[in-house]
Order: structure tokens, then C-alpha cells, then sequence
């Protein structure tokens, strides 16, 4: 057997070999089309990339849906290539922000778990074709997925039609990672039997009748890698307040030294913090998360994490080589599921995670905005992190005190976009310090959160704030018209006005 014949098993389907050109064109004006890709990992590479083309010699616009964000810059090519007219539910790329913040795209920002359930239900139009990258396909004509689920399962059983990118660059030794599980119909649907990190309650394929696999592409690019930072000053700070808090729950007897499954956002920050439990006494650790990055398997490496459940391998340059070369060490510790399942509430308030998202700001009450700068310009969307805050054990939020130098605080009056309102938020966390609201009042919460989160520049700007609120009474005390004052300031000058003036360079 060739390679190429190990990858492509059902030798029925060998003749459905094509061009990427030749698959893109039977995409049609106006479709709506699920791609494989959540987080930078395993979407669909060549389809994407012949659709644009086209789309710059003849009017071609679709609707795309994915898990997630998408590698290899193909959310910002299709965006300038206009061929998206709506794009949902993530996307982290500055290209396709720009277009979506122009009003040139139609971004529906929506929780990760929600979009297949939807599709399923008939409230959204239905998929005509699904484009999925793939390692194999089975005897059986089972696509093996990449390295990420997302929504492909969904969309491949869903779609009149499935194109398959095989990615001979993609290892072998991915299959078998996977556990596929699509949720029963209502009203007869039945428990989703997940009951611990490492519950394999599906198949390791996604089944999909032959007949539908329209096209096969062979490609070799690989994932991108992902841009995060490497932990500063500020995330250790971050990441060691949230040890601290975590060992007096030890101390109380509310949680073991192995905690309860975790759960860790996106981005810098996120990665930063799961770091910091390397420098934890906490130990036999699992997380039940979505993205996992590299801090996952530094913990694994470190003998911290014993296991670790997600929807997609999200890695930066140096890591992704090292994971996939060493595969095989790390595959019985790993599982990859469709999106709907490692966010479902369901399991997620089942396992009792322990939920780490970050905010781009909150305000002294504990609303969390993760997604709009001055409540308008849409930075990446809402992702998973709804799905696993409103349902977990207890649900953190972190960010860094200040952004762009100091001119913003991450803490405000009242945010400009509400994405986690105060009844999903548990704890917050910033490099000044931890508030822990269980069981607070509104008043209590704002003056927990002014005291411990608050960067010293403004926290005498937002005491002064609450004070006044104080004054006008309430359950939870606003001055509604300067409520959004600070934000107003900041879109005129690029600052905002509760800095306290020698902390302003000169
Ligand atoms: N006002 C304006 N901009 C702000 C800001 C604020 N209060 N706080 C942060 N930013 C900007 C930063 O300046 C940075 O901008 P730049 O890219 O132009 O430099 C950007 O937001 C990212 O911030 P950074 O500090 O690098 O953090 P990050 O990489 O950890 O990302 C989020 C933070 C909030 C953008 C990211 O976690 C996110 O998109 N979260 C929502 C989705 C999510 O939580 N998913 C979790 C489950 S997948």
C-alpha cells in the first residue's frame, strides 16, 4: 500500500481525486459552507485558497462557518478576496476584523457550542457543502480529522456534499485521537455520556456515507502556528494570585491538590496562566478544555497534567514540531472532540471545571467584556468562553490591569459590552490582585473589586466614581450619564480620564 493509499482507505473513493480548483468550483454564489479549522488547527488549506481565486474573476459570495478561527491567513484572504458575506461563529484575524468592523462582513458572534445544535434544529440555513481536512478516510469511508474537531463532524453529516482535504503533512499517528459523539434527537436525546476528561464515548471517524465525499484534494501545508507571547511579569503575577487562591481552597477543604478539571481561554494571557500551575504544588491535574496550547503539554512534561481533553492542538512554532513528532508519547493522555461536546453544558457542569477566560475589561460590579473595544470594534468574539463560565465549578476571569501603556484600564464604571454578565463570574484576577465575588452584593463586589484588581493609577478615578454612584442609591449604584464617560474620553483622545495625573508620562 502506498502512503497515499493508507491515507485514502476506501479504494472506492480513490477516483474522486481533484484539483483544489475543481472542488472549489462546485461552491456555487450564494451557498453556505462548513469548513474544518478551529483555533488555527486543521482547516480546510487548498478549497479556501481556489475559492478566493475564483472570486476575483467572477462574483462569488458564501456564507462560512467553522469551529473556529482559521490558519494560514485564509480568514484575511477570503475577506479581501470578498468572498465572505457572513462568516461565524470566531474568527482572531486583523484582516477579516477590519471587514467586519467596516460593516463589509456579517460576523455572527456566537457561542462555540451552539452553532451545530442550531444547524441541526433547522434555525440556521442549512450547510450545502462541507470542506474538511483530514488524515484518512476509513474502509468505510470515515474521515479522520486533523488537528482539531471543531464542527466538522457536524458539518460533514449535515452538507448535501463533503469535500475531503487529505494533508499528507498532517501525521498519521493523529488517528485514533479523536472521539467522535454527535448528541441524540430530541425529545428522545439521551444523556452525553462523558462523566470524566477521559470518557471515549464516540468513534475515532467522523461516519459519512461514501457516496457523499464529492472530492478529494491532496494537500501538504501545514497548520499555522499560533502568535501568543511568552509569560511576563504581569501574566506570573496574574497566574501566582490564582495559585494562592487556589491553594486556600485546598486549605478549606473545598477542592483537592489535583483541583477539578480545567478549563483555559485563548491567547496570551490564558496560555500564561495555565503556565503558572507549573510552579504550583497542585499535581495530576486534567483539563476539560477547548484550545489546547502549549502550556498543556509543558504541563504534561512536567508530569503536572495527566490528561487533557479538547477540541483542537493549537501550538506555537517550536512546540507544534515536538508534539507531532512525539505523538506517540502523549496520545494516551490526549482526546479531540467536536466543539459541542467540550463545551456542552451539560458535561461542563457535570465535571465541575474550574474555568479560566480572559476579559479585555470588567467593571466594579464584575461584568466582563471579552470581545468590543469601546463596546463597538469586535476584537476576536465571544468563543467558548460563555459556554464553559456560566456552567462551571467556578468561573474566572483574568486580564492585566492596564492596556495600550496605561492609557486604559481594564477595570471601568461599566463596561461597554456585556459578553459574561456579573451572575457568571466568580473571580477575577489582574497582576494587582484576586477578587473572589461568591456571595457578594453588588456593593460588596464593587468595593472588593476596586480595592484588589484596580491598577494604582486608577483606582482613586473609580473610587471616586462609586462614591457618587453611592450616593444616588440603588441595588447596583450607577451615574448613568458618565457610566460610559471613561470609554467616550478614550475614543477622543486614546486615554482614559480616571488616571491619576503623575502617573501620566510626560
Ligand atoms: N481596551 C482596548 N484594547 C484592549 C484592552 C482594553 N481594555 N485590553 C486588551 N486590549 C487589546 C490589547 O492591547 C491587544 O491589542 P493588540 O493585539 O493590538 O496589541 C489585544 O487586546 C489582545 O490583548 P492581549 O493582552 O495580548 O491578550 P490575549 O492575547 O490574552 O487576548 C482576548 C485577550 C480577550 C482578546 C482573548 O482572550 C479573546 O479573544 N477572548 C475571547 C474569546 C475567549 O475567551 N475564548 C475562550 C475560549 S476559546
Amino acid at each position: 500500500m502506498t502512503a497515499y493509499e493508507s491515507r485514502v482507505r476506501n479504494s472506492a473513493l480513490r477516483n474522486r481525486v481533484s484539483s483544489a480548483e475543481e472542488a472549489a468550483a462546485m461552491i456555487r454564489d450564494g451557498m453556505t459552507v462548513g469548513m474544518s479549522g478551529f483555533t488555527r488547527a486543521g482547516e480546510a488549506k487548498a478549497v479556501p485558497l481556489a475559492l478566493a481565486e475564483r472570486a476575483r474573476a467572477e462574483p462569488l459570495k458564501i456564507t462560512l462557518l467553522t469551529g473556529a478561527s482559521l490558519g494560514n491567513d485564509l480568514d484575511k484572504t477570503l475577506a479581501e478576496a470578498r468572498v465572505l458575506a457572513r462568516r461565524m461563529p470566531f474568527q482572531a484575524d486583523p484582516g477579516l476584523r477590519r471587514a467586519i468592523n467596516a460593516g463589509e462582513v456579517m460576523f455572527i458572534d456566537q457561542h462555540l457550542s451552539e452553532t451545530v445544535e442550531m444547524l441541526r434544529t433547522d434555525q440556521l440555513p442549512p450547510v450545502d457543502i462541507a470542506v474538511v481536512e483530514a488524515v484518512a478516510i476509513t474502509e468505510s469511508g470515515g474521515i479522520v480529522p486533523t488537528t482539531s474537531v471543531g464542527n466538522s463532524a457536524s458539518f460533514a453529516i449535515l452538507a448535501q456534499k463533503v469535500i475531503v482535504e487529505i494533508n499528507l503533512s498532517q501525521p498519521a499517528a493523529l488517528e485514533g485521537l479523536h472521539d467522535i459523539y454527535i448528541p441524540t434527537h430530541r425529545p428522545t436525546r439521551l444523556p452525553i455520556p462523558v462523566v470524566t476528561p477521559e470518557s471515549r464515548v464516540g468513534m475515532p471517524f467522523i461516519p459519512v456515507p461514501p457516496e457523499k465525499i464529492a472530492a478529494i484534494v491532496i494537500t501538504e501545508k501545514k497548520d499555522s502556528t499560533s502568535t501568543i507571547h511568552d509569560p511576563d511579569d504581569g501574566t506570573r503575577q496574574i497566574a501566582g494570585h490564582l495559585n494562592e487562591f487556589l491553594l486556600g481552597e485546598v486549605r478549606k477543604g473545598r477542592l483537592g491538590q489535583s483541583l477539578q478539571p480545567l478549563q483555559a481561554g485563548i491567547g496570551t494571557i490564558a496560555n500564561a496562566v495555565m503556565h503558572g500551575f507549573l510552579d504550583s504544588p497542585f499535581h495530576d491535574l486534567k483539563m476539560y478544555s477547548e484550545v489546547l496550547q502549549d502550556s498543556t503539554f509543558d504541563l504534561f512534561d512536567a508530569g503536572k497534567l495527566n490528561f487533557a481533553s479538547g477540541s483542537s492542538l493549537t501550538l506555537s512554532e517550536n512546540r507544534y514540531h515536538r508534539v507531532l513528532e512525539r505523538l506517540g508519547d502523549y496520545k494516551h493522555k490526549l482526546i479531540l472532540r467536536p466543539q459541542e461536546i467540550s463545551n456542552h453544558p451539560e458535561v461542563v457542569r457535570r465535571l465541575g471545571i474550574i474555568a479560566i477566560n480572559t476579559a479585555l475589561e470588567f467593571d466594579i460590579y464584575g461584568n466582563v467584556n471579552s470581545t468590543h473595544v469601546a463596546g463597538t470594534r469586535m476584537m476576536n468574539g465571544i468563543g467558548g468562553s460563555g459556554d464553559f463560565a456560566r456552567n462551571s465549578y467556578l468561573s474566572i476571569f483574568v486580564t492585566k490591569s492596564l492596556a495600550k501603556g496605561g492609557d486604559v484600564s481594564s477595570v471601568v464604571p461599566m463596561v461597554s459590552h456585556v459578553d459574561h454578565s456579573e451572575h457568571d463570574v466568580d473571580i477575577l484576577v489582574t497582576e494587582v490582585g484576586l477578587a473572589d465575588l461568591r456571595g457578594l452584593a453588588p456593593r460588596e463586589r464593587a468595593h472588593t473589586i476596586i480595592s484588589n484588581c484596580v491598577h494604582n493609577s486608577y483606582r482613586d478615578g473609580l473610587l471616586e466614581y462609586y462614591r457618587r454612584a453611592e450616593l444616588r442609591g440603588g441595588h447596583t449604584p450607577h451615574i448613568l450619564e458618565e457610566a460610559l464617560s471613561w470609554h467616550v474620553e478614550m475614543e477622543k483622545t486614546g486615554r482614559m480620564p480616571g488616571r491619576k495625573p503623575e502617573t501620566i508620562p510626560a
